[in-house]
């Protein structure tokens, strides 16, 4: 039995994580759930983002599945962003976000790549000042951090088709970035059988759309792979099927790239399918891989098939979608 932590957070959180619970409930697998809160709404009741319980609730777990959570875009006094909390807290250093071609319409063919992106540092370490018209922020680069998730995309590459590409911008910034650079490459010396090679990171963002297909593993920094899996979400079919696991030492806490999605929040009409992959990411991490795959094969059919949310063009809703899938797997097994 896994003890799993659920943390729905803020919005289409809400309505993912119970779509996701209720297929990992029809996989025959037995679970003991736990819910703890983290977010925006917990941070407006309580005055912390993220409760020294639910920190407590996260390391009593085998496995935490997460939501998403809204951070405002102005300054708040008093807020962390509760998922940059969690990973600095936990040291959840490495964030690893796969985006592969599904059956969907108008979406690129070949694309089997993963995004490994560091989880703690750069320009996320979230210290920023303001002098009136004057703003500063400090981006924080470690070699001790920059090995170890060097290390953590080569052993992935190593599993692949052994290509790692590192994003950077060591040539405006080479110190911060450089660091980072030059660390990897170090640490790829030890990995000959992978092939390891340097884009510059603008460079990358438009190699990744005009040639997608030719890259495997890719390593970088904090922001850029923020931004940068967004991006191969969007070749592969957009947010809503794009899974991500944060990676840490001693634990790990599995959550969507998307975030809160107030646009489409309360409405039940939420792809659940990020967090149906990545609750297979989590079950690949617990060691459960055949129904990590299974479940990864009923999703692929009902995207083939439908019925589709609307952010495919369908008119299905999270639970009909989230039916659908579990009527698959039960297929797949049989
Ligand atoms: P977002 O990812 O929430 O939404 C971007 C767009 O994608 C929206 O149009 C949304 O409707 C759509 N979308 C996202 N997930 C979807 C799904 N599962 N099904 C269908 N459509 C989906 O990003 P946005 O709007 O920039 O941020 C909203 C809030 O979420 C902000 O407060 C932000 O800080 C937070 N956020 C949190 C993240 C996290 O918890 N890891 C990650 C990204 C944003
Ligand atoms: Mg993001």
């Amino acid at each position: 039995m896994y003890k799993i932590c659920l943390i729905p957070g803020d919005g289409i959180g809400r309505e993912v994580v119970p779509a996701a619970k209720r297929v990992l409930e029809a996989s025959g697998l037995n679970f003991e759930f736990s819910y703890a809160e983290a977010g925006w709404e917990t941070f407006q009741k309580t005055g912390k983002s993220v409760p020294e319980s639910t920190l407590e609730a996260v390391k009593a777990a085998d496995a935490v599945l997460a939501g998403a959570f809204t951070s405002p875009s102005k300054k708040v006094e008093g807020f962390q962003g509760a998922i940059r909390y969690m990973r600095r807290n936990l040291d959840l250093f490495a964030n690893l976000r796969p985006a592969k071609s599904r059956a969907i319409p108008g979406t690129f063919k070949d694309v089997d790549m993963l995004m490994v992106r560091e989880n703690t540092q750069g320009l996320y370490v979230e210290q920023e000042r303001r002098y009136g018209d004057l703003a500063i922020a400090e981006a924080v680069i470690t070699k001790a951090a920059s090995e170890r998730i060097a290390k953590v995309a080569l052993e992935e590459a190593r599993k692949r088709r052994k290509k790692l590409a590192v994003f950077h911008k060591a040539n405006v910034l080479p110190l911060t970035t450089g660091l980072f650079l030059e660390t990897v490459l170090t640490v790829a010396k030890d990995y000959p059988d992978v092939e390891t090679t340097d884009v510059i990171v603008d460079a990358a963002a438009m190699k990744l759309v005009r040639e997608p297909e030719s890259f495997d593993v890719m390593v970088t920094t904090n922001l850029f792979g923020d931004i940068l899996s967004d991006l191969i979400a969007g070749l592969v079919g957009g947010l809503g099927l794009a899974p991500s696991a944060n990676i840490g030492p001693k634990h790990a806490i599995f959550e969507p790239v998307h975030g809160s999605a107030p646009d489409i929040a309360g409405k039940g009409i939420a792809n659940p399918t990020a967090t149906i992959l990545t609750a297979a990411m989590m079950l690949d991490y617990l060691g459960e891989r055949e129904l990590a795959a299974s479940l990864d094969k009923a999703v692929n059919k009902v995207l083939s098939t439908g019925p589709l949310t609307a952010d495919l063009g369908g008119k299905a809703t999270t639970e009909e979608f989230t039916d659908a899938v579990i009527a698959a797997l039960a297929r797949v097994d049989s």
